[in-house]
């Protein structure tokens, strides 16, 4: 009588194995939920405060969706394909100058509109970057 719940407990357990070890078997980019705070660098931490706080995410999503602008998750280190044709990796130094001077060069299928008027210290530009490369 009490060994058959504990059987069924236990191909229970084995099916749900199964299907994490399948589930494991994908690339897992498709399932782009955020870091958790807790799980960034604290300039990492500091660059998500100031996404939020600047508006940065209200055109920039963080989710793996689209928005006004690019979404951040899975840019850093991609490449990206600009105005004109001309294709950059979106390194330190494309992400550093797309913040700074947003005019400079634009992403091809995005209308120019971020905003200039930013005046970002270097340690903020830094912690917005080390956030975008969290992501992704
Ligand atoms: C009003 C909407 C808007 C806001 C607010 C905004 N951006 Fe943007 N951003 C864009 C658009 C649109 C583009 C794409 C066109 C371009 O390359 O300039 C872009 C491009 C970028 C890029 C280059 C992305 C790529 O895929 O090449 C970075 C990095 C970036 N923004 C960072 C920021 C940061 C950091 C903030 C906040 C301080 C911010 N943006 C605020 C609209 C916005």
């Amino acid at each position: 009588m009490t060994r058959r719940p504990v059987a069924s407990l236990a191909a229970g357990a084995a099916v749900v194995m199964a299907l994490v070890g399948l589930a494991g078997c994908g690339d897992g980019d498709d399932a782009a939920a955020p870091p958790s705070t807790a799980e960034l660098s604290p300039a990492a931490r500091e660059g998500a405060t100031l996404a939020t706080d600047l508006g940065c995410n209200a055109c920039h999503s963080v989710d793996g969706g689209g928005s006004t602008g690019p979404g951040w998750v899975g840019l850093a280190g991609s490449e990206v394909e600009l105005e004109g044709g001309q294709t950059v990796v979106a390194d330190r130094a494309y992400l550093e100058q797309a913040i700074r001077d947003p005019r400079s060069q634009v992403r091809a299928g995005y209308a120019n509109i971020m905003p200039t008027t930013y005046e970002l210290t270097d340690d903020e530009v830094e912690a917005l970057i080390a956030y975008i490369e969290a992501l992704g």
